[in-house]
């Protein structure tokens, strides 16, 4: 809504006792890092991908920022830390541990990023 910012509602770390989430600098992706079509059908993998990669769309990141930004990113480190639910119920992290995932994107970046 106009004038209703994400950080207007969400904090710099999660509020469990209220359920809002939060992490520094809390904001959606732009849309040029949209995963999802005009009409919100999830892209392919190798869409995906070629996105990640794309220097015009992803911020201008080469490899190693990649890897830096999956690393280090407030946003990216609060999936793995997402807090609890309204009810008190724990919201789900990734399938796989935060160092797993930043080792498997290094040696994704380091093969040369290939895209399915
Ligand atoms: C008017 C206040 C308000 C604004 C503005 C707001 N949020 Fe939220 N948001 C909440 C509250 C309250 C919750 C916790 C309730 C819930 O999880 O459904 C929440 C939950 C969330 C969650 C967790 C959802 C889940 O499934 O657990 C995400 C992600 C999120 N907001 C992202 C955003 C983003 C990104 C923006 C800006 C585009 C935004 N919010 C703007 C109040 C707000």
């Amino acid at each position: 809504m106009p004038g209703l910012t994400c950080a207007g509602c969400h904090p710099q770390a999660n509020a469990d006792a209220t359920g809002v989430p939060g992490a520094p600098d809390w904001h959606l992706a732009p849309l040029s890092m949209q995963w999802q079509d005009a009409s919100d059908t999830p892209l392919a993998s190798g869409e995906v991908c070629r996105a990640v990669v794309d220097r015009s769309k992803n911020n201008n990141l080469d490899g190693a920022g990649l890897v830096k930004h999956v690393a280090e990113d407030a946003l990216v480190l609060w999936a793995w830390s997402p807090g609890v639910r309204t009810d008190g119920t724990a919201r789900s992290a990734p399938p796989l541990t935060h160092d797993a995932f930043v080792r498997a994107t290094r040696r994704w970046v380091e093969g040369g990023t290939p895209c399915p």
